[in-house]
């Protein structure tokens, strides 16, 4: 791609493979949720809003939406501290969830969700998340894995920095200064 801003560095998920891969996991998803039962996609926002939606279009099986918005420290970088920012509009007992987050980096988010909406009694509980950096990260269960891209800070397809490049419909490594 010659036309990339300035920013960017280079494409590490292309468009194409992104759109056949988030279809890949939709098919997957209502190959192994066959029982009848309603799905609860919880999104986690900002940056799983487009994968959500792509998700969604894609799924075969009876599904509810739902959002979260949770807030880490650093706003360009991933920090440690957890907080929820934007709660679930309704109680989620019995209800088959699943998260759908756009990266995980370190893994404290994703644990720390596990943790929060476990404690809320769901029926069962998985996630789906569209790309993992592959450096030492928590042990934490994903059920659904688009990508595992290298440990570099990536934007686009939901992804920013410092809310930039968010709606790329790539994902691309911004350039390091
Ligand atoms: P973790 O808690 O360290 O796994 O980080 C997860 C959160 O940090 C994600 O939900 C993103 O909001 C943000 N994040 C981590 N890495 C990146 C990146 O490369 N680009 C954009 N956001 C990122
Ligand atoms: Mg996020």
């Amino acid at each position: 791609m010659n036309d990339l801003h300035p920013d960017l560095a280079q494409v590490v998920v292309s468009t194409e493979q992104i759109q056949s891969r988030v279809k890949e996991l939709a098919d997957q998803i209502s190959a192994d949720f066959t029982n009848g039962e309603n799905l609860y996609l919880v999104g986690i926002l900002k940056g799983a809003f487009m994968f959500l939606a792509d998700l969604t279009r894609h799924l075969k099986v009876s599904h509810t939406v739902d959002f979260m918005a949770l807030s880490s420290y650093g706003k360009t970088t991933s920090s440690g501290a957890v907080r929820i920012l934007m709660d679930l509009r309704e109680p989620i007992e019995n209800e088959h969830l699943i998260i759908v987050e756009d990266i995980v980096d370190s893994g404290q988010t994703l644990d720390y969700l596990h943790r929060v909406l476990k404690g809320r009694n769901p029926a069962s509980l998985h996630s789906c998340v569209l790309v993992r950096k592959q450096r030492d990260n928590l042990d934490v269960p994903i059920d659904y894995l688009g990508f595992e891209i290298p440990d570099v800070w990536v934007v686009g397809y939901g992804l920013d920095f410092a809310d930039k490049h968010r709606t790329l419909p790539y994902i691309a490594e911004l350039k390091r200064d």
